[in-house]
């Protein structure tokens, strides 16, 4: 047996990553499998976005780069900030990583003590829990109520602020229920955690292009003078660009704060590629960036409406509608302690397996985000598609029994 570190005793298993890998053996043996799994945009990365990394190369831009980034992004990140969420970060106050994913588990490692609170409202992304162990944190899950679209209430939030609390990690939109906050919604959240003063806010906000019902979004940060010192706000060009593969997330918040975390990456990775940078420039500030993001916006409000009334129409499957990201997340637990095609049905798990194995139909089930009744189906795939998989879908359901 190889020595492993006691650490890796802690992180989980991906419930997520079996079913996926089911699902693509399946497609390798010729079977056409629907796949409402993905969490990434179907759509290109921008022709000029690409252009720009042409360029890049071209111009020698393939040695190390200053840590964090080239000079030109941060400015061009805190020039976004501020004219699209309000918030007044310098560019000393902003730092780059290799996607979302590796500046929330930088910024956890840079705040988190032995035994320090992080609440996670579920559902949630199934990295928050599994990075906050990581770093010596505590998970301490408050979950959000279906009938209250999943979304947590100001006296949920105030009860569950304890003395050990250190962060609270907010996503809207939302991964895996596309559940998004009013700024009214948000407002109270913000009044509640004013009141803490040593409650920091890790403020997810990666989805904030795909909104739907003409809902406003805001930065949290914004939303309460004290808590523009205490919120550091993530985000990345992974959906709103169509940019996964590339690794680009980045941070604004404290000087403070960004420095730690600049000290920590300069240990890991040094920077992110250094030829996706002056591409991540020209996706912040040419106009055609934010006409693709406007464009594959509109298309996601259709497929999500789409989805989420075909879903809803199914015998007793109850859907919320989602208000922003590229998910629809119904429960399905009316079907539990039935049979599907003799396979005992108990939790999401073992539906979406049946459902996979007998309909080939591939979602994602909720048990990696807290709930165990539902499973998510990502809208990031054609109209076609999304009839078709669903047409098995209501199949599969008529046979439990
Ligand atoms: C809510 C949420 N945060 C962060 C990430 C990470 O994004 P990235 O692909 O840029 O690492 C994801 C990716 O699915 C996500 O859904």
């Amino acid at each position: 047996m190889f020595p492993l570190a006691q650490r890796m005793k802690l992180v989980s298993d991906s419930i997520t990553l079996a079913v996926s890998a089911k699902a693509n053996a399946l497609k390798k043996a010729g079977v056409d499998v629907v796949g409402f799994g993905a969490g990434e945009p179907d759509f290109d990365t921008p022709a000029f976005i690409k252009d720009a990394a042409k360029a890049a190369l071209d111009k020698g831009q393939t040695k190390y780069t200053p840590s964090p980034c080239f000079p030109e992004l941060r400015q061009a990140i805190a020039e976004k900030f501020q004219k699209e969420n309000n918030l007044p970060y310098k560019p000393d106050q902003i730092t780059t990583g290799a996607g979302g994913k590796h500046c929330l588990y930088m910024a956890f490692l840079a705040v988190l003590d032995e035994g320090d609170e992080v609440i996670i409202p579920s559902p949630y992304w199934v990295s928050y829990p599994e990075q906050v162990k990581l770093a010596g944190g505590v998970n301490k899950i408050l979950r959000g109520r279906e009938n209250n679209g999943f979304k947590i209430t100001p006296q949920e939030l105030e009860k569950a602020i304890g003395p050990r609390t250190k962060v609270l990690v907010l996503n809207s939109p939302s991964n895996p229920a596309g559940h998004a906050y009013t700024p009214e919604e948000l407002k109270g959240l913000a009044d509640v955690v004013a009141r803490h003063p040593n409650v920091i806010v890790f403020s997810d906000e990666i989805y904030e292009k795909l909104v739907y019902d003409r809902l406003k979004f805001v930065s949290f940060a914004t939303l309460h003078p004290d808590l523009l010192e205490r919120t550091l706000t993530f985000n990345c060009h992974s959906k709103s660009f169509a940019m996964t593969g590339w690794r680009v997330g980045y941070i604004g918040g404290p000087k403070a704060a960004i420095d730690a975390i600049n000290k920590l990456q300069s240990q890991m990775t040094s920077h992110i590629t250094s030829f996706v940078q002056m591409p991540a420039v020209a996706a912040l500030t040419d106009p055609r960036g934010a006409q693709t993001v406007e464009q594959m916006r509109q298309e996601f409000e259709k497929r999500g409406r789409h989805m989420w009334e075909r879903l809803s129409a199914l015998p007793k499957v109850k859907c919320v509608k989602p208000q922003g990201a590229f998910y629809c997340f119904p429960n399905v637990s009316a079907y539990f302690g039935k049979k599907a095609g003799g396979v005992e049905i108990t939790d999401a798990v073992s539906f979406s397996a049946a459902l996979l194995e007998q309909a080939h139909v591939a979602v994602v089930p909720g048990n990696d985000s807290g709930f165990d009744t539902h499973v998510r189906l990502s809208f990031a795939t054609g109209m076609a598609q999304i009839d078709k998989g669903i047409d098995r879908i209501g199949e599969f359901l008529r046979k439990i029994d």
